[in-house]
């Protein structure tokens, strides 16, 4: 990779494609626009995530799989991953049930959030009876081994679950963890960074959905201090288990902002509400639009898929009824999605679609597709990678990348960049030769200045 060049815009000349108009082949890296008739085809409109809790044992049950298949493109382990499941000895883990979720999630083309590597609760018994240094040690550990593990498969880890107290204090939950020092939290989320520096890493609790909320704002000044102090953090998960004594508040979306404009994204992610009819729907609803309406909320997770699967069964909080049938609460959900939200880019693929495999590998005229992935994020910026993949044996190709204003790159690297009159579209070329054998890819890469406009590029490929 050479270094990112920088870019005066305006300074390179429109250039017009050598290319015959009948050897071009295009593959767009947008959304198709049809409303769509599933949870992730839906919100995937928005280049968000729609996602369940999964529970091993019922990874048997083919209404089940086949409800969370054809719905869901996120999986949270329920249970499997929690501290008592993979570590039940002390140095000892176990990742079988995690694993068969893991591996049920990827073969069908899923991501994970991890959940969870630091809870005061589901210990092992081992752990529960620690203290001091020795339980601070076990808990690094812990989260280091976890992290390692199953580094590269996790697209964000619940690093630290359910630290703060309820009730009026906004104050820490006291707790084992709690007591070996108030920077526990801090010194997890480091070592889950060192150990898999590609997840992002998120804080999350329940009963913070309300900003006015003691323990919302609790939980919004840990998150300021840990992005004013460098501690590496990247999301706030929103647990969003609702009934009707904890319903969900009107100023929901007024807390979602607020702790995205601290800088990290905001994720829906053990929704569930207990109720029925069109009560339950309307919650339903009001969550997705809060959701959408945040640029940085970035998925929406459901805490099981059928009622009868739920933690809590007898309050029928979920979108389909115990024979999988979808309820009035799954309709007003995906009607929410489509009605769309707020552009924000979809979440770096651990577990990329496969590409098709070409009918005709090395015949045919020359073309080629050009995907598109998210790189590295900051305050200002981002990162994107375009990849390249000839679908015949091309002897050049050439790629279009469109950004929206006031989007603007201001950064290229392993391709040569010229641009339209607007500055909006960048042609990019090999910087050597482009000639590629079927099957074969290459990319080149470019950095955003979104100057508040997170909309990914839309990309092309042709060839030559
Ligand atoms: C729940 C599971 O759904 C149950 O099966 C288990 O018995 C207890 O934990 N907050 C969390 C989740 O972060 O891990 C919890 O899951 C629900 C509350």
């Amino acid at each position: 990779m050479t270094t990112p060049r920088l870019h005066r815009r305006g300074r390179l000349a429109a250039a017009v494609g050598g290319l015959a108009a009948a050897t071009l082949a295009v593959a767009l890296a947008v959304p198709a626009a049809a409303a769509g008739s599933t949870l992730q085809a839906a919100a995937a409109e928005s280049g968000r995530y729609f996602g369940t809790a999964i529970a091993a044992s019922r990874l048997s049950d083919g209404t089940y799989t086949g409800i969370a298949n054809r719905e869901f493109n996120m999986i949270t382990a329920e249970n499997e991953m929690k501290m008592d499941a993979t570590e039940p000895n002390r140095g000892q883990f176990s990742y079988s049930n995690g694993d068969r979720i893991v591996n049920w999630a990827r073969q069908n083309g899923k991501q994970v959030r991890g959940h969870a590597l630091a809870w005061h609760s589901q210990q092992p018994g081992w752990m529960q009876n620690l203290s001091g240094t020795d339980l601070r040690n076990a808990m690094l550990n812990h989260v280091t081994q976890v992290a390692t593990y199953y580094r590269g498969k996790i697209y964000a880890w619940d690093v630290v679950n359910e630290a703060y107290a309820d009730g009026s204090s906004g104050a820490r939950r006291d707790s084992n963890l709690q007591r070996t020092g108030n920077d526990w939290i801090e010194a997890a989320f480091r070592a889950a960074r060192a150990a898999d520096p590609n997840a992002k890493l998120c804080y999350n609790d329940y009963n913070t959905d309300n900003w006015s909320h003691a323990k919302t704002q609790g939980v919004y000044n840990m998150v300021k201090d840990f992005k004013a102090r460098g501690v590496p953090i990247d999301c706030v998960g929103f647990q969003a288990h609702f009934n009707s004594g904890n319903p969900v508040p009107s100023n929901y979306h007024t807390t979602l902002q607020n702790f995205a404009d601290l800088g990290v994204d905001v994720q829906i992610t053990e929704l569930d509400i207990e109720g029925s009819g069109s009560s339950q729907a309307q919650q339903y609803q009001g969550v997705v639009q809060a959701c959408l309406a945040v640029s940085r909320c970035t998925g929406i997770t459901v805490w099981g898929v059928r009622d009868t699967d739920s933690w809590r069964a007898s309050g029928t909080p979920l979108l389909f009824d115990g024979s999988g049938n979808k309820k009035a609460a799954y309709t007003s959900v995906l009607n929410a999605l489509n009605a769309g939200g707020t552009t924000t880019p979809t979440p770096n693929p651990t577990n990329p679609t496969p590409t098709p495999t070409p009918t005709n590998p090395g015949g045919g005229s020359p073309s080629c597709t050009a995907t598109y992935s998210e790189g590295q994020k900051w305050g200002d910026r981002f990162n994107g990678t375009v990849t390249i993949r000839a679908t015949t044996n091309i002897s050049s190709w050439q790629s279009t990348v469109t950004v929206r204003s006031p989007q603007k790159i201001i950064a290229t690297w392993n391709g040569s960049p010229t641009w339209d009159s607007s500055g909006n579209v960048m042609t990019m070329r090999p910087s050597g030769s482009g000639a590629l054998a079927a099957g074969q890819s290459t990319s080149f890469g470019f950095t955003v200045q979104h100057n508040g406009n997170w909309t990914w590029p839309s990309v092309t490929c042709a060839a030559s």
